[in-house]
């Protein structure tokens, strides 16, 4: 008998990870193993009753300190969905996919608890954006699980921080409200396009002994990991030369591969604005 997920830690990992033996096969495991976003849906409604039964489903994630700091937006009204992708037509299924959620993380909703109780529950530190910020990233993973167990795709879209004033704006929210990602939801169809992903394809992860550690934390292999790594998915999904990111910036590359493309991507600092409009909605962050 084939080692159980064997298909799928492939897929995933590449050829260099054993599956662990002898365990069951589970369906839901099977799914989480080969996963991946969806970006191009068929033209066919998510029915209302749906999508409130996933936000249900993500507001069932697991809150630190049972504070509950997450809220969902579902972004139902088609003139406020389209202002909200007009800032990135390289990312159309913003605008098209047919149902949008926003995760925020609610720093405030506890505020005014504490108003209501008469306590100073003062929640613009560091501490407070941090715990509603894991509070919105679980409810956005809890959604994308639930959607995908029912054979629904999902593409999670953080480049709205990147005009957060405008998605304020649009969502009417509040200080101490803030956008952790949106949430593309739709049947699939057909093969994807994302920046460097075309067609669809589960996406090759970083070598667990990478990240995956036992009783320390070890990266000494790094350089070597990472070239192996590079190598590997360069393999199954050469990068065109085309795709290089930013050539004007940082010219073409002989050799180019997922390193190179996210440390490019990583030097062009994007969001940088978006401290400052937090400390604008009254974060400290002390
Ligand atoms: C918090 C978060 C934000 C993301 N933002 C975007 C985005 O703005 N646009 C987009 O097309 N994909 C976005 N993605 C999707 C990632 O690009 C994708 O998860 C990654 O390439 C790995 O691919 P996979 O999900 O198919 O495994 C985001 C994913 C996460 C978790």
């Amino acid at each position: 008998m084939a080692a159980p997920y064997a298909d799928e830690i492939r897929a995933r990992f590449g050829e260099a990870v054993l599956p662990p033996a002898g365990l069951a096969v589970n369906e839901t495991l099977r799914r989480i193993l080969s996963r991946r976003s969806h970006r191009r849906y068929a033209d066919r409604p998510v029915p209302a009753d749906l999508v409130r039964l996933l936000c249900l489903a993500a507001l069932s994630a697991s809150a630190k300190s049972d504070f509950q700091q997450a809220s969902i937006i579902e972004v139902a009204d088609p003139a406020r969905r389209a202002v909200l992708a007009a800032p990135f037509p390289a990312m159309p299924w913003i605008g098209s996919a047919p149902a949008f959620l926003v995760f925020c993380g609610d720093a405030r909703r506890l505020e005014r608890i504490g108003g209501l109780r008469g306590h100073d529950a003062g929640n613009a530190g560091l501490e407070g954006f941090f715990n509603a910020t894991v509070d919105a990233a679980l409810a956005l993973q809890t959604c994308i699980l639930a959607a995908e167990s029912l054979g629904l795709g999902t593409c999670p879209i953080s480049v709205l921080r990147n005009e957060a004033a405008l998605v304020a704006r649009v969502l009417d929210l509040p200080g101490k409200v803030f956008p952790v990602a949106g949430l593309c939801l739709g049947w699939p169809s057909g093969g994807d396009v994302g920046d460097r992903l075309e067609p669809g394809h589960v996406s090759l992860r970083l070598p667990p002994s990478l990240t995956l550690h036992r009783d320390r934390y070890d990266d000494a292999a790094l350089a070597a990991e990472i070239a192996g790594y590079d190598q590997a998915r360069e393999q199954r999904h050469p990068t065109p030369r085309d795709k290089q990111r930013a050539p004007e910036r940082f010219g073409y590359a002989e050799a180019y591969g997922w390193s190179e493309d996210k440390a490019r991507q990583a030097a062009q600092h994007e969001g940088a604005g978006f401290a400052p409009w937090l400390r604008g909605q009254g974060f400290t962050f002390d």
